[in-house]
């Protein structure tokens, strides 16, 4: 992982708190909030998944509502509750060390960016409301090229971009599928393994693990130094 030009994160899960969101109606939706969150989160992907299987694209606001939509008649949450789920949604916090970790990153000179699923409007809110805005160079969507990760077009996104190599991309991701769909695409994959969970078998093993951003910071320097 020498000659990193590029540090490239995955968005939703990564940087933001999916669960943030029914978290703040826990009160509300009471002890199953959890399992609600990891629902809704897991009918989600499968919908872009299956959608880009289809052919048959909807840009990812919809998608997190039709998977709401569904996730709450599962869960039998009041259909009252859509539209603060889903206005919260758009402002997810992100982990506590992000803000700090992108700094030091910054100061470094790293190009840094956001490579998502989400679309333009909603990753420009969700850096702005959390006054991120500054430190990165791009925020890239996938509605650029009408798929979903972890189809190759995605990660050539950057690529094409900044006209560099793919082993010069360390990407980081939270989610085991997207290590690994940016791993076989060629780039440097670093799994942020948060929750303690167990890698997939998709025919890559991450360069790195770490536990949370903030390691990634160690990472560089012994690498660079
Ligand atoms: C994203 C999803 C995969 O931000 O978390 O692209």
């Amino acid at each position: 992982m020498k000659n990193i030009k590029a540090i490239i994160f995955d968005a939703y899960g990564t940087l933001f708190d999916v669960h943030s969101a029914a978290e703040k109606c826990k009160d509300k939706i009471g002890d199953k909030w959890e399992g609600f969150a990891n629902f809704w989160r897991n009918t989600q992907l499968e919908y872009t998944w299956l959608r880009s299987l289809m052919k048959r694209h909807k840009d990812f606001w919809q998608v997190t509502e039709d998977s709401l939509d569904k996730s709450m008649k599962v869960f039998n949450i009041d259909s009252s509750m859509k539209n603060e789920l889903l206005n919260l949604y758009k402002v997810l916090s992100p982990f506590k060390e992000v803000p700090e970790t992108l700094k030091i990153l910054k100061e470094k000179k790293f190009k840094l960016a956001v490579l998502s699923n989400g679309t333009p409007s909603l990753l420009n809110e969700l850096v702005k409301s959390n006054d991120l805005d500054d430190l990165f160079d791009d925020l890239f969507s996938i509605e650029e090229v009408g798929i979903y990760k972890p189809d190759s077009k995605v990660y050539d996104i950057p690529i094409k971009k900044y006209k560099i190599e793919k082993n010069e991309v360390a990407f980081l991701s939270a989610n085991t599928w997207d290590v690994s769909g940016g791993g076989n695409y060629g780039f440097n994959s670093i799994w942020v393994n948060r929750n303690n969970s167990i890698f997939d078998n998709l025919d890559y093993k991450p360069k790195k693990e770490i536990r949370n951003l903030n390691e990634l910071i160690k990472l560089i320097k012994e690498e660079h130094d």
